[in-house]
């Protein structure tokens, strides 16, 4: 009786542990022919602050991301132009079951943390709850130079204004909603992040179907 209790325990131990370990999203081919054309999502960018019920499609993720900051060129340069080329900014997302942090040369989301963060963005804006995926963005500010300063700080948070913009325009093409934001929970955010004092945290985007 002893044993199998002990044998139950053991299994309900290893189940848990199996919850909480995050893998690695490989994620599917952006879709970069598809969305409305460009200057209709012009038309149509505009922050949203209201989310259907549900997660994304898969394919909208993967897309999402590579126009976000993807590699669009050969010689692995990005859909967002980086100061002296420096690709400082990574993608941070959180959903429901952990943080992962987006691998552009692998088009992947790598595990960064178990768990659910996605409150820590809310900083009293209580809708940001309802998004089943927040995108932060962060710049390392170790690719410009070994000590950043005030100067780098800038450029990094220049860096993030372009990325979030991509961000803005690619949900406008997709049919999903949006709205970047600075205000967030930073103490918080950069314990679950694991970040150093030299990345730079700028903004965030909640993401989500459109309510219709
Ligand atoms: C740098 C920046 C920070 C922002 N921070 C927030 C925010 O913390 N919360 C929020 O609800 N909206 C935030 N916004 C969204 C603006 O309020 C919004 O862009 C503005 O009201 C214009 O509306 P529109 O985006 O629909 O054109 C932010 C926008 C920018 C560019």
């Amino acid at each position: 009786m002893r044993k199998k209790y002990l044998l139950l325990l053991s299994l309900a131990v290893a189940v848990m542990a199996g919850a909480q370990e995050l893998k690695t999203i490989k994620l599917e081919a952006p879709d970069k022919s598809g969305g409305i054309p460009v200057f209709k999502a012009f038309a149509e960018r505009k922050s949203s602050r209201e989310f259907a019920e549900g997660s994304l499609k898969s394919k909208d993720l993967s897309t999402l991301l590579w126009a976000a900051n993807g590699i669009n060129r050969p010689d692995g340069k990005r859909t967002a132009p980086s100061a002296i080329d420096k690709r400082d900014v990574d993608i941070y997302a959180l959903m429901s079951e952990g943080a992962y942090v987006y691998d552009p040369k692998a088009h992947a989301l790598n595990p960064v943390a178990a768990g659910d963060y996605r409150a820590s963005v809310s900083g009293g804006q209580e809708f940001t709850k309802a998004a089943p995926l927040i995108l932060v963005l962060v710049s390392d500010l170790t690719r410009f130079n070994a000590s950043p300063d005030d100067g780098t700080k800038l450029v990094g948070a220049l860096d993030i204004g372009i990325v979030s913009q991509n961000i803005s325009i690619a949900c406008a093409g997709l049919g999903l909603a949006t709205v970047p934001r600075g205000t967030m929970n930073q103490a918080e955010l950069r314990a679950a992040l694991k970040l150093k004092d030299t990345h730079y945290l700028g903004l965030n985007h909640p993401v989500g179907n459109m309510k219709k």
